[in-house]
């Protein structure tokens, strides 16, 4: 088992109307190494908020989450975001760096505290000047983005930038890969060859991935399972297993029936929940 979250309620205090907001209710979920499950949810559910408790960017009210990191020299995980948050003054180079830059940092500082030896130095020299840039280039041209190496965020589009963001997250090499809604706001057709391009990029890696979205046919598309989420306060109400063949040919596997199907047994579960969501917004 790669991640776990048990039994998690995260509540939020609400300035408006001062009653707290509970986001996530007695939620658990487990993810085994090198599967990638998607987590589908109606708006407002609190997907967002449990990828950010298992990152450690927010604090569980109740219940536990951990990530097994197998390897104490590899980080625990990378993110990506919906809008790709690059660091704006950054070049594409030194966004897709910066990870293993931190990383060097800190190994740095371990080494002059506890002076393991060899094995910090080669990790160090892994992700110290040359090396690091050499192998944010590497990532850079998976992406396809060669061409942009000294761009600036704001001389990309939205779809570039997030392909900046995958570059970052898989040069970290971390042993888990969150994404929350990272193409939700792009274009049904770059949305498509971005999911593709993930795929190609997840296949050569080891990571385990827990993806967010609305979106049931790009969880269909990318997911080994798929767990649905109830409307707020969110927890899992079903759990689907997604077995078509890999690799898979995204612009393909829409068209089949048993992709329809799926869809079908999905939907099923979620309208309600988004109906709910919808209601509670009034
Ligand atoms: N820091 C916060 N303070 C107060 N309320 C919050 C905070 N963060 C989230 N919430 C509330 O918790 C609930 C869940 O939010 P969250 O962002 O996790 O939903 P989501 O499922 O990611 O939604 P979306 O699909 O629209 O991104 C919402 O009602 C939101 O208003
Ligand atoms: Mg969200």
């Amino acid at each position: 088992m790669k991640i776990e979250v048990k039994d998690l309620t995260v509540r939020f205090a609400d300035n408006n109307t001062f009653q707290p907001i509970t986001a996530v209710q007695d939620l658990s979920l487990t993810v085994e190494e090198g599967e990638f499950v998607c987590v589908v949810g109606p708006s407002g559910c609190g997907k967002t908020t449990l990828l950010r408790v298992i990152a450690g960017l927010e604090r569980a009210t109740q219940g536990v989450t951990q990530i097994h990191g197998s390897d104490t020299m590899r980080p625990d995980y990378a993110m990506v975001f919906q809008n790709a948050g690059l660091f704006p003054w950054m070049t594409v180079l030194e966004n897709v760096a910066y990870g293993m830059r931190m990383q060097a940092s800190y190994l740095r500082l371990l080494w002059l505290s506890v002076k393991e030896g060899r094995l910090l130095l080669d990790k160090w020299r892994e992700v110290a000047g040359p090396n690091r840039y050499a192998r944010a280039l590497k990532w850079i041209e998976r992406v396809g983005l060669s061409k942009f190496v000294d761009a600036f965020p704001g001389q990309l589009s939205g779809g570039m930038q997030q392909r900046v963001g995958l570059a970052r997250a898989f040069a970290h090499n971390a042993e888990v890969l969150l994404l929350d809604e990272p193409f939700g706001a792009l274009d049904a057709q770059t949305r498509l060859i971005l999911q593709d391009t993930l795929l190609g990029l997840w296949k050569s890696s080891d990571m385990t991935v827990l993806f967010v979205t609305h979106s049931i046919e790009e969880a269909l598309t990318l997911a080994d399972r798929i767990v649905v989420m109830s409307a707020r306060p969110g927890h899992i109400i079903a759990e689907f297993k997604v077995d078509f063949e890999r690799p898979r040919d995204v612009m393909k596997l829409r068209t089949t029936p048993e992709f329809g199907q799926k869809f079908g047994e999905i939907w099923e579960v979620l309208r309600e929940e988004v109906l709910t969501a919808n209601q509670q917004l009034y």
